[in-house]
């Protein structure tokens, strides 16, 4: 996969990893750009074509595979984090229904033409998907979550051509990460890492410094081995 001549869509791409996402696939020469967004957006370069996206709303994800002509990469990038203790249910479903079933169901929608085009789906988590972070129980679950989705859908969409990649990242300097004071990736660097993973065709992508250190361990790892064991459950087609 090279992202030169392709075709992405990039979901919450108005700002943050997703707006950096989006000035990376330009730079490396995609030849379209759907920029998924709530609000309406404007873009210099014309290659980006502005698209509305609340990844939680079937009708919106339904006009937007009618308007994407075709799609090689499909970047789920929005999502969604709050403080929370597990307390209150109601911010847990929250979560769940961006970061959980917001990627489900785009992915659910694109897996046709993603077909035709034998492209990539690119899950944007977090490495709170194996260590949950205390002050963020809910996202942290979700995220758990989505990586167990992406790790069914590699295998399940693997005879259909489709590659899942699942982004492992740490923390990025957005206005999600605004209230931690810690060292954070810049979005452009992080942007930068996620394509080259792509393009290599890794599995997991560890795209900063600091998910960059759990990279071997999970990649020789027994839960990793396991995961390729069952994959070979699915048959083909
Ligand atoms: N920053 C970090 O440290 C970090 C670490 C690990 C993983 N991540 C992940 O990276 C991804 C991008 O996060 P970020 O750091 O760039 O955060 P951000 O700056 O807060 O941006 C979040 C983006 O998601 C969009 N979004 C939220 N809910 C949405 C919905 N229902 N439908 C469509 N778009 C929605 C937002 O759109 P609006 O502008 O309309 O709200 C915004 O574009 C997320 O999946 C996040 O979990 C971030």
């Amino acid at each position: 996969m090279t992202i030169a001549g392709k075709t992405i869509l990039v979901t919450g791409a108005n700002r943050g990893i997703g707006r950096a996402l989006v000035e990376e696939a330009l730079g490396r020469g995609a030849a379209r750009v759907y920029a998924g967004t709530r609000r309406p957006l404007t873009h210099p370069d014309e290659r980006v074509v502005p698209l509305t996206l609340d990844v939680t709303d079937a009708g919106q994800i339904r006009d937007a595979v009618t308007a994407a002509e075709s799609v090689d990469v499909l970047v789920n990038n929005a999502g969604l984090s709050v403080y929370d203790d597990l307390s209150d249910r109601a911010a847990l479903e929250r979560l769940l229904e961006v970061n959980l079933y917001g990627t489900h169901g785009v992915t659910s929608a694109f897996v046709p033409a993603l077909t035709r085009s034998r492209g990539a789906v690119v899950n944007i988590l977090s490495i709170t998907a194996w260590a949950p972070i205390p002050v963020i129980p809910a996202y942290s679950i979700s995220k758990a979550a989505a990586f167990s989705l992406s790790q069914s859908l590699r295998a399940l969409l693997a005879g259909a051509g489709v590659r899942v990649h699942a982004v492992m990242t740490g923390p990025v300097d957005t206005d999600m990460s605004r209230a931690l004071d810690i060292p954070k990736a810049s979005p452009e660097s992080v942007a930068h890492a996620i394509f080259d993973g792509v393009e290599k065709g890794d599995d997991e992508i560890f795209p900063d410094p600091v998910s960059d250190a759990m990279a071997e361990s999970w990649r020789g790892g027994a839960a990793k081995a396991l995961e390729r064991q069952y994959a070979g459950l699915v048959q083909p087609g």
